[in-house]
């Protein structure tokens, strides 16, 4: 754990320049607007460890699979979203010194992420090998109201000397992937362009033949005063560099504006590309970085509206969960149904930028009350596009008559995971698409969604689990053989609680989904039946059989739902039992050595009644609760966050909040130490679902929102913005009351800790 990030409720400050500690920032002073994002690199060069990485939302390269031996069904290929060509470069030379802060002696040094407008800040004063000493203050933004637009602002002061400094500003596309299989190049030069003060450079990807072209303008100013730089041309394989040099009197301050975009062919005809990306520049480089910069805070502004989470009482605390939000809308804005939400976002290379079940489980409940109802649409919209392959998907599987199984991890619907005990058996993921369906409609009402696209998945899915079961003669039950639940750490089991659980649920909701969709509007019913060609009355009779007769693996003794079949007869040992130098066990102990334990890596049955609560008294919650959670590493970042939640309804305070904090400051102050390949974006979600779903208890019933709320001990207050169907409230929890405004012009009834209230414009109540 790293305790180096100085807290601030709006800010993220690190002070002091440590090269160990480079690449960990690099991930949590990252820049984003959902369609591009970065790693807080150095504009100018850096010759210490660095993890270099621009990425271009939806540009992907199918990296060929590695693995020992080749087994049937594995999918062909990786995919990875690409670290992209760096717009960011600056060289600076100095007399013939090079600007470099690994080589330099930094004198002071502060790197600022402001979270509130939405910009990276970098301050530092350096000296050269030669005495001579700089003062450098950047700003750099991904603009989140023009998405194909970055700016910097590099501003550099001779402190002490008079000398010529060279400028290099420059796109290098000669970049790489850390991960990649073959330790392969994914870019080949297509052209570029250099016309005075421009310059372009267009890349196509590999196989997927994405063209982007990366375009930028440069500007400079001595003293305020705009010089007309002449820019010498630099061209070299996947290069373009902008050179000039200009003359420094001590005391001196030179600015140069640097304004870059990136335009893609998915959304651009290839021979627009370069016209595109001209026009964006200049008009990005019209308007100017202060008004840029100024749209750029308007918008952080209205976003923070709408998502901000204020903690009064706990400046560590309130840092965190703005962090979280911030990344959240830095990776995802939901302006583009084909974008989807990487575990890292733009922050790092690991698990290759590609679509989990996290966005499903985890993220679709932030959106839900972030942002507006496209957004979460939109997530549900990738799915439905991505059907075909989820029904090719489980044809390469053996699955048939238009069975679908989602892939565990994609970029276009093809499953890319190839570790068979995920890719074959991790199928509870199919699941979490059907629950995100649910969630979405339950919590908007907007039930159109069913008709014209979420039934048609929930068919897909039914069909899959249908075929997937298999009836037990021993048991006279429905059995799911050799699976593997979310807990990572046993493979191949039978009948893992969660697994058969959430898919009899399916199956119970898409014949729910289906009448309620023919009731409402039989001709669309009868066209979606004829697509798919549903057999109704037969599948519907079998998905009904096997929901009343799936086996629930369960204890009577103890009380408890058994996670498989065989758990029971692991030794069962706590973690509190664990020597501390044996954690965590995926860093420590021989990967057969876990398989074999009783250690669960995230939520799994807990999962189960984190999704499907009403169905079980908080009897059996606890009892739960209290066998499995004795048993979890937490090893996943997503498991604390339904801890969390589960402990606050069960009134356990003090547990919700010690899981709280596991995930809150997870990145910034690198608990796991592996903040260095980029930030646990999706997990991040969970973190504001422990605020609002966990201390404030909110859930949405029969379309009525409820709250059960209670005050974290070290907590003054906290107080959240949400929409929902169509109202804007902010609910603050204090300690002696509760208070939610309504911002919008109806009124609108909440239940709060079991009672039902009416709120105009403004509620206070006293629990
Ligand atoms: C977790 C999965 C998750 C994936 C991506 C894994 O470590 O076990 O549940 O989908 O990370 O976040």
């Amino acid at each position: 754990m790293k305790n180096y990030i100085q807290k601030n409720e709006w800010n993220i400050i690190e002070e002091d320049f440590d090269p160990h500690l480079n690449k960990i920032s690099e991930s949590i002073f990252s820049l984003g607007n959902g369609r591009m994002g970065q790693r807080a690199n150095f504009e100018e060069h850096y010759s210490g460890e660095t993890l270099q990485g621009n990425y271009v939302a939806g540009v992907y390269y199918p990296d060929k699979t590695r693995v020992g031996w080749w087994k049937n069904g594995y999918p062909e290929y990786f995919a990875k979203v690409l670290n992209a060509a760096n717009w960011i470069g600056l060289d600076i030379t100095i007399g013939d010194e090079r600007l470099d802060l690994f080589t330099c002696k930094v004198i002071n040094f502060k790197r600022i992420l402001n979270m509130q407008s939405g910009y990276l800040e970098r301050l530092f004063t350096a000296e050269l090998k030669s005495g001579k000493q700089v003062q450098v203050n950047t700003k750099r933004f991904c603009s989140i109201t023009s998405d194909e637009i970055g700016a910097i602002r590099y501003e550099l002061i001779a402190l002490n000397f008079s000398e010529t400094i060279h400028i290099n500003s420059f796109v290098d596309g000669d970049v790489k992937n850390q991960d990649s299989n073959y330790d392969e190049k994914f870019w080949e030069e297509v052209s570029s362009e250099i016309t005075d003060d421009e310059a372009y450079l267009t890349l196509k990807t590999k196989k997927t033949g994405f063209d982007v072209c990366t375009g930028i303008s440069t500007q400079i100013l001595l003293n305020g005063e705009n010089i007309n730089s002449d820019f010498e041309p630099e061209k070299k394989e996947k290069f373009v560099g902008l050179r000039t040099s200009v003359n420094l009197n001590q005391g001196d301050a030179l600015t140069i504006f640097k304004f870059a975009t990136n335009v893609s062919s998915e959304n651009y005809e290839r021979e627009h590309l370069l016209k595109t990306a001209n026009a964006n520049i200049t008009e990005a480089a019209a308007k100017g970085f202060e008004t840029l910069l100024k749209e750029q805070s308007d918008a952080w502004v209205e976003k923070w509206k709408e998502s901000d989470i204020v903690i009064e009482g706990d400046i560590a605390a309130q840092q965190a969960i703005r962090f979280n939000i911030f990344q959240l809308f830095q990776t995802y804005t939901g302006k583009d149904a084909r974008l989807n939400i990487g575990p890292k976002g733009f922050t790092g290379e690991k698990y290759g930028g590609s679509t989990y079940w996290d966005t499903e489980a985890y993220c679709v409940p932030f959106y839900l009350a972030t942002a507006p109802q496209e957004v979460t649409r939109n997530l549900l919209l990738y799915r439905y596009k991505q059907l075909d392959k989820a029904i090719e998907n489980a044809e390469k599987l053996g699955f048939k008559n238009g069975a679908a199984l989602y892939p565990m991890v994609t970029m276009n619907g093809e499953e890319c995971h190839n570790e068979w005990e995920i890719t074959f058996e991790e199928i509870h993921r199919n699941g979490a698409i059907a629950y995100a369906i649910f969630n979405y409609v339950r919590y908007t009402n907007d039930e159109s969604y069913l008709k014209d696209y979420g039934l048609e998945v929930l068919i897909g899915i039914a069909r899959f689990w249908s075929q997937r079961v298999n009836w037990s003669a021993d048991k006279q039950k429905y059995v799911m053989l050799g699976v593997t639940g979310p807990n990572e750490y046993e493979n191949n089991v039978n009948n893992n609680w969660y697994t058969n659980t959430i898919a009899a649920w399916c199956m119970q909701y898409a014949l729910e989904v289906a009448e309620l969709v023919k009731a409402n509007d039989p001709q669309k019913f009868a066209e979606m039946a004829k697509i798919v060609s549903l057999d109704e009355a037969a599948e519907f009779e079998l998905w009904q059989k096997i929901v009343d007769n799936m086996y629930y693996p369960e204890d009577e003794n103890l009380g408890v739902f058994l996670q498989q079949d065989g758990y029971l007869d692991k030794e069962q040992i706590l973690v509190s039992e664990l020597p501390a130098a044996d954690r965590p066990l995926n860093q420590k102990w021989s990967w057969d050595r876990i398989l074999r334990s009783c250690f669960i890596k995230q939520a799994d049955v807990l999962q189960g009644f984190y999704f499907f609560e009403d169905r079980f008294d908080d009897e059996i919650l606890r009892r739960n609760f209290d066998f499995y959670e004795p048993r979890t590493v937490h090893e996943s970042s997503l498991s604390p966050c339904v801890h969390a939640i589960l402990a606050a309804k069960l009134g356990d305070e003090k547990r919700a909040y010690e899981f709280y904090l596991r995930t809150s400051r997870l990145d910034l102050d690198d608990y796991n130490n592996d903040t260095e390949d980029g930030l646990h974006i999706t997990s991040m979600a969970g973190t504001w679902m422990s605020v609002v779903e966990g201390f404030a208890g909110m859930r949405v019933r029969n379309g009525v929102l409820h709250f059960n709320p209670f005050l974290p001990e070290k907590w003054n207050s906290f107080s959240f913005n949400i929409s929902f169907r169509g109202a804007v409230l902010n609910v603050r929890v204090s300690k002696e009351k509760v208070r939610i405004i309504n911002h919008s012009e109806s009124d609108i009834s909440v239940v709060i800790s079991g009672k039902q209230h009416t709120i105009q414009s403004d509620l206070t109540v006293m629990p």
